[in-house]
């Protein structure tokens, strides 16, 4: 038994935040933000939480496939800007969609997250009794940055993307994976600390930053190298070459993190997909906001059998990357 993507979908708040609008409230400049990052413009949210665009986004791959959420056999979401610790994300977007009382919770990989949920649902689908499986990524990352922090605040943006499955007697989506964490590298990207603040913990007294830090240069050089290796992992496991995948989604960081992958991996630019100019870096919800655009666009067609790689990177440190057919 396998599985096969039938629907997608994405939703991205209504505000657009361009640069020239960051240069007036912070330190920075339209032509460094451009040629750092290759970002232009990013979404924020102004009301709406992450189950709010997480619901919306699944609503959106529900309607294109004629698929009741009621029909659902369960509901993961990757995010690490959930609205509360508890209850999931996964259990406010039920309720939100009107899903029946399915199995629903939240994987946190930070930007890995989406890589991360799609490999579980996949084995979730193909060994239980469920028929369809809705996976999410969404975030609010304007809600864990430090607007007063140029390094950080001009990168990210918020928003969700989906994908339903389907399990599949005929299709095996899942080809190949090369997932991993190295979580002695945890303080290089750090978000909404929580802290001991018992009456009999020293630390009571401590105020911890619940901002999101990010030793910018160190992810860089951990993605050109971990990220080129593990794409390169998994078209040796399945014994294929690069020109039999169509189409690489990368997580969306930095326009210059993909230029770097491709040159290491002699690769072309042309084979990376990218929104990033539009979108800034959503975190877990970077990969299927890509993915839905390039199937809106007809640059991949569901069921056509083509090949391609979704990776991701993130804080953890995580990295992974999935060979999937559609
Ligand atoms: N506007 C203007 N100047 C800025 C800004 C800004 N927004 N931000 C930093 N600068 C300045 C710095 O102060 C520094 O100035 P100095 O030379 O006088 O000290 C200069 O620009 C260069 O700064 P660097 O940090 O060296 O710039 P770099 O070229 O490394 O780009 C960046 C920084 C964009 C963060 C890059 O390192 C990057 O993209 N790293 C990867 C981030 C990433 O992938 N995160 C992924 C995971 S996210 C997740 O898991 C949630």
């Amino acid at each position: 038994m396998g599985t096969k993507i039938i629907g997608t979908g994405s939703y991205v708040p209504k505000k657009v935040v361009s640069n020239t609008q960051l240069e007036s409230i912070m330190d920075t400049s339209d032509e460094w933000i451009k040629t750092r990052t290759g970002i232009t413009q990013r979404y924020i949210s102004e009301e709406e939480d992450t189950s709010v665009l997480c619901g919306k986004a699944a609503m959106n791959a529900l309607e294109k496939t004629g698929i009741d959420p009621k029909e659902l056999g369960f509901i993961i979401v990757a995010t690490m800007t959930p609205d509360y610790s508890s209850p999931s994300t996964a259990c406010l977007v039920q309720e939100y969609i009107g899903a029946g009382s399915v199995m629903a919770f939240d994987i946190n990989a930070a930007c890995s997250g989406f890589v991360y949920a799609l490999s579980v649902a996949d084995k979730l689908l193909a060994t239980g009794d469920f028929r369809y499986g809705l996976v999410l990524g969404g975030e609010t990352m304007s809600k864990i940055i430090d607007w007063s922090d140029r390094s950080t605040a001009v990168l990210f943006g918020d928003g969700a993307g989906s994908i339903l499955l389907e399990k599949s007697s005929d299709h095996a989506m899942l080809l190949q994976e090369d997932i991993h964490a190295d979580g002695s590298r945890n303080k290089a990207l750090t978000a909404s600390k929580q802290t001991l603040k018992n009456p009999f913990s020293s630390n009571a007294k401590k105020v911890c930053t619940t901002d999101l830090q990010m030793e910018g240069r160190a992810i860089f050089d951990f993605a050109l190298r971990n990220v080129s290796h593990s794409i390169k992992k998994v078209t040796e496991m399945a014994s294929i070459d690069f020109s039999e995948v169509t189409t690489i989604i990368c997580h969306q960081a930095n326009v210059r993190i993909l230029q770097g992958i491709a040159k290491k991996l002699k690769l072309p630019i042309e084979q990376f997909a990218t929104n990033i100019s539009q979108y800034g870096n959503t975190s877990a919800a970077s990969i299927p906001i890509l993915l839905n655009e390039w199937i809106e666009k007809e640059q991949l067609t569901l069921g056509s059998g083509e090949r391609i790689i979704l990776t991701g990177f993130g804080g953890g440190l995580t990295w992974g990357s999935l060979l999937i057919e559609l």
